[in-house]
């Protein structure tokens, strides 16, 4: 198989249920392979993490899309993203990723844990009530869902009335950025845009009206300090979209990928039941093997680049499979083995560089408080029959994961 018949695939329902076997063909031509003149495809551990690191290589922000593209109208959700960090290069990345870092530090993220640990506690209460008689309940609906929007709307300072509702625009919006083979619809992901955008836009107005101690409290007093240097209103609001989103389905994914893993490996659920294996392992053994994120990619910045020895023309487009670099059999031996205990697993699940997830210290933090805590609340847990997994290749989770909880 080419390096074009792996792209190629890579948009199909069969590689979208599982792209693991494609990723061990692709590792086959190599860590990095041209598949046409404007696009290199990349599956190696260490040329998608140099590729990350290399400012050389940036996202195709909205003066790109401009320069390659042309001036053309840019759909909603396609522009909101582009005002984000997310999709914003040097030097404008690092003026809006400033105030966001300066906010979402490593101290409040550590401060949530006791929130945290509330939130799992709450949800565990309510799956062993819906899952009372031995009924079936939907862990992704119950718990891997609720406790990532809980906790980033408790952070942001988002009302509980007003979380449950962001579940289907989070949903849609994200589709924006799946990856296609053919002519995408953005419509449901541009109306979730405007709306997430009108939402935040009220909220940011009502903390500068009334001050607050939380994440958008924080944002505006610090924008309002430096309104010149920081971060314009529209950007502020964009930004806050993407916290919100970025956040959820991930985090929501990590968790469903994660209790599937334990129902199939029974060693690792008796050792992280036990207190034997620590659950940071186990979280980033999960994230490894089967990460939240698959895919991300980049372009070239300027003429004469090239990843180990393979020239990526200025323009040209980087695909990086970080799904595939996790399982890169030269980085981690026995890739295709979920293994826990073995040494330093660094997946690039998050990853690298200047764009590492924001987001990276609270999703482990859910996700290590949460595990063992299901473990310890329901022994006899159990898969039951119906598990879906979502029709996504960039982001990789169940839409119903179903369990029993037992006695
Ligand atoms: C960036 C994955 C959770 C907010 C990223 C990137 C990845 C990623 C791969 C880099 C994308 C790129 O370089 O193209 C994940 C995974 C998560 C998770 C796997 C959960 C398991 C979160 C959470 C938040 C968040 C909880 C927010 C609270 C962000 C933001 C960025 C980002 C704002 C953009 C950073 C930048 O461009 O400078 N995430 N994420 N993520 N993530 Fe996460």
């Amino acid at each position: 198989m080419d390096a074009t018949a792996i792209v190629e695939l890579l948009g199909t329902p069969e590689t979208r249920a599982d792209p693991y076997p494609l990723y061990e063909q692709a590792h086959r031509l190599g860590p990095v392979v041209r598949v046409s003149d404007m696009l290199v495809l990349v599956t190696g551990y260490a040329a998608v993490d140099r590729v990350l690191r290399d400012r050389d290589f940036g996202v195709i922000d909205r003066e790109l899309t401009a320069t390659i593209f042309g001036d053309h109208f840019e759909p909603p959700s396609l522009e909101l993203f582009g005002r984000s960090i997310l999709q914003t290069n040097q030097p404008a990345h690092t003026r809006m990723r400033a105030p966001i870092a300066a906010v979402f530090t490593p101290r409040r993220i550590a401060a949530m844990r006791p929130a945290v640990e509330r939130a799992v506690d709450r949800l565990l209460d309510d799956l062993a009530e819906a899952g009372r008689g031995g009924e079936p309940v939907d862990f992704m609906d119950r718990f891997a869902f609720p406790l990532p929007v809980g906790v980033i709307c408790e952070l942001l300072g988002v009302p509980e009335a007003d979380r449950r509702r962001f579940r289907g625009s989070a949903h849609d919006l994200m589709t924006a950025l799946e990856f296609m083979t053919v002519e995408r619809d953005l419509t449901a992901a541009d109306r979730a845009a405007v709306e997430l955008q009108g939402y935040f836009a009220e909220l940011v107005a009502r903390r500068r009206a009334h001050p607050s101690e939380d994440l958008v409290g924080a944002l505006v007093a610090r924008r309002d300090a430096d309104p010149d240097g920081g971060i314009t209103d529209a950007e502020l609001i964009a930004n806050l979209v993407l916290l919100l989103v970025a956040g959820f389905e991930t985090t929501t994914n990590l968790l469903g990928n994660g209790l599937a893993l334990l129902f199939g490996h029974d060693g690792a659920r008796t050792a992280l039941a036990e207190g034997k294996l620590p659950p940071g392992d186990f979280v980033e053994e999960v994230l490894r093997y089967d990460s939240p994120v698959q895919l991300t990619s980049r372009i070239a910045l300027r003429d004469g680049l090239g990843i180990e020895g393979v020239a990526v023309p200025r323009f040209g487009e980087v695909l990086l499979l970080i799904g595939a670099a996790n399982r890169d059999p030269v980085r981690f031996p026995e890739a295709r083995r979920f293994d826990p205990w073995r040494a330093e697993i660094a997946p690039l699940s998050f990853g690298a560089g200047m764009h590492y997830c924001v987001g990276a210290m609270l999703a482990r933090l859910e996700a290590t408080v949460a595990f063992p805590r299901l473990l310890a609340r329901f022994p006899a847990l159990a898969q039951a029959p119906g598990a879906v997994r979502d029709d996504r290749l960039l982001l990789r989770g169940y839409g119903e994961l179903p369990v029993t909880v037992g006695g």
